[in-house]
């Protein structure tokens, strides 16, 4: 009989920040470094936000999108290494970066009944395997525990720069740099100040800034703080 002393305690790394800080690509990378999975759980938001959208449900309306949210079955599955989402047993991984899903991700995230009904999904993916899982209140709500928490940070000068050299490399159209800016630090100040799970700082994460810090300096000092912390352990 196996009783809950028995059961492997995987390892868990938290990564929150504000958009464009780098979460996304330095979870990625260190996970592969590390050889644990990597968990984005704005991937999770953002197809619920595609359902909002199908379904034509009104964002401003919150009675509504916890109501509709009920019917969106949000699951992973890791292919390749690459996570993908499915929705309702869809696979919506590509239709989650345009602008119009970001925005009714940033505005329906802010709603507890959307937080709620990811919640457990996220829980169970850090109890079955070492993860690292970004997002923005993995270390304050989803992982308490969690062995290792990181608040990823950098100029929001800095991280407009960084998604219109990416707009530019994909060949996108892209809007001015300070357009860019002003929607960076609108979706900030939403994600920090809304009522359910705001972005903050957990008390015992780790600030890494990193304006001026190259992606693999930042994973490398991720797994240097990894280190130190199951040393002392
Ligand atoms: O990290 P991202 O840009 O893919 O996230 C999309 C939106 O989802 C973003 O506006 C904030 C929200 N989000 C959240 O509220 N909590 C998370 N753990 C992850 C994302």
């Amino acid at each position: 009989m196996i009783n809950k002393s028995d059961k492997v305690k995987h390892i868990n790394i938290a990564i929150d920040g504000p958009a464009g800080a780098g979460k996304s690509t330095i979870a990625r990378l260190t996970a592969e470094k590390l050889g644990y999975i990597y968990i984005d759980t704005g991937a999770m938001y953002r197809a619920l936000a595609v359902y909002f959208l199908e379904k034509g449900t009104d964002q401003d309306d919150e009675a509504a999108v916890s109501a509709a949210v009920k019917n969106a079955d949000v699951s992973i599955e890791h292919i390749d290494g690459e996570q993908h989402v499915f929705l309702n047993g869809k696979d919506v991984s590509g239709l989650l970066r345009t602008e119009d899903v970001s925005a009714a991700a940033s505005k329906t995230s802010a709603y507890r009944a959307v937080r709620e009904h990811l919640l457990m999904l996220q829980r169970e993916q850090a109890a079955k395997a070492d993860v690292i899982m970004d997002g923005r209140d993995i270390g304050t709500a989803i992982l308490p525990d969690a062995d290792l928490k990181i608040y990823l940070d950098a100029s929001s000068e800095e991280r407009a720069k960084r998604r219109l050299a990416q707009l530019k490399e994909k060949g996108l159209p892209a809007e001015s740099f300070g357009d860019i800016k002003r929607e960076i630090e609108e979706r900030d100040y939403r994600d920090m100040h809304r009522e359910v799970s705001p972005l903050k700082k957990a008390d015992d994460a780790i600030v890494i800034d990193s304006t001026d810090m190259s992606i693999p300096e930042v994973a490398d000092e991720i797994e240097r703080l990894l280190e130190e912390k199951r040393s002392v352990k």
